[in-house]
């Protein structure tokens, strides 16, 4: 057993990027496997919940803050192996990940450049972005079960991925993910699948220039967390892409014809998914419900570049930031009887 350093009342907000919410009763800063078991067993004895606490930018932490053990994931080994296997400890960000695989000529990741958060939640919610789902290129996920507290390493199939979602997001108390294993392709062509990257970059270009090309895209939308960027503040995208049967689809067409939303069938987004269903455009709902980019509640607005994102502007709360949430989900869920679904994790 270590000695484990255990913080009290440790402010969460500055470890968020939306910069949100309250403080952790306890807080541990777990660098390696022991610390995060011995971390488990502290709060165990102690009669306390625990939870995880990645890179932080894709959660939100309640004003009255986590009454129980906060471990911050902090395993930071990266290897660059040889043949295109990447082994990345859960605290790596991602970036470094991501730029590391793109300046060896190993494809696969260019498209996910940019996305900020830590290499350990990129399965748990099966991070995407240009056309590609990390999924595609995870070897292995090793993980700690927290019944047994034993490591496991489970095999891509067995790790349950859908769109941005897993097992480990459907059933969040099970495992802790330690670290990620990736089968990068060594000189492999990079992957221009998305019509946005397609129309931005030459057939056959370097894996450097498709990730500079989506580093430019995301930056378009504030979709990259750089210090001067007032829309900084942010979770990305705050709601899932809707996935409907294709008569939902249909029906949002007609409606949106009828309605002169558009003037052509083809500019209604929406993709083809798995199992046959269309995935919608959630940005795209939520301003023709007649929510614009930059629309303000108080300190929280919807992102001016970028439908989809909330945004805190500073002394704002998460009860603010929830409350204009319903609100936009009530908005979309009335004007096109379509659900929208929060992509963030809360933290309960
Ligand atoms: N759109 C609007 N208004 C907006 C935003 C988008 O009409 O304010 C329309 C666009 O014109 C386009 C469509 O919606 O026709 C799709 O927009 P975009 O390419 O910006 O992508 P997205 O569907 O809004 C998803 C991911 C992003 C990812 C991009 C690019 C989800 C929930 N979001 O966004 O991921 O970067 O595709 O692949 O799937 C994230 O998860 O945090 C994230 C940023």
């Amino acid at each position: 057993m270590t000695t484990l350093e255990i913080g009290r009342d440790v402010s969460l907000a500055p470890l968020t990027s939306l910069e949100l919410g309250g403080p952790a009763k306890y807080f541990v800063r777990a660098a390696d496997e022991t610390t995060l078991v011995d971390a488990l067993h502290w709060a165990a004895n102690e009669d306390l919940p625990s939870a995880i606490l990645a890179g932080g930018s894709n959660l939100i932490v309640p004003d009255e803050g986590y009454d129980g053990l906060v471990i911050q994931m902090a395993i930071d080994e990266l290897d660059f192996r040889t043949g295109g296997i990447v082994s990345a400890g859960a605290g790596v960000a991602w970036e470094k990940v991501v730029e590391g695989a793109v300046a060896r000529g190993w494809a696969g990741l260019e498209c996910l450049s940019g996305i900020p958060g830590s290499t350990g939640a990129t399965p748990i919610q099966n991070v995407g972005a240009y056309g590609v789902e990390v999924a595609e290129v995870i070897e292995s996920v090793r993980v700690l079960r927290r019944d047994t507290l034993r490591f496991e390493e489970l095999a891509p199939q067995d790790c349950g991925f859908r769109y941005r979602d897993s097992l480990f997001k459907r059933d969040p108390n099970r495992f802790v993910v330690t670290s990620v294993e990736f089968a990068l392709r060594p000189n492999g062509p990079g992957a221009v699948r998305y019509a946005e990257l397609e129309k931005n970059v030459l057939p056959g270009v370097s894996l450097a220039e498709i990730r500079r090309t989506v580093l430019s895209l995301r930056r378009q939308k504030s979709m990259l967390v750089e210090p001067d960027d007032p829309n900084r503040r942010s979770a990305g995208s705050f709601f899932l892409n809707p996935v409907v049967t294709p008569e939902d689809a249909d029906r949002l067409v007609e409606q949106a014809i009828s309605e002169n939303l558009v003037s052509a069938v083809d500019d209604v987004p929406r993709y083809p998914t798995e199992g046959a269903r269309v995935k919608l455009a959630a940005g795209w709902l939520i301003e023709k419900a007649g929510v614009a980019k930059g629309t303000r509640r108080g300190a929280i607005g919807v992102s001016s570049k970028h439908a989809l994102a909330l945004v805190h502007h500073g002394g704002g709360t998460t009860a603010e930031l929830l409350a204009f949430a319903d609100e936009i989900r009530a908005r979309v869920l009335d004007r096109f009887g379509v659900t929208l679904e929060r992509e963030p994790r809360l933290l309960v």
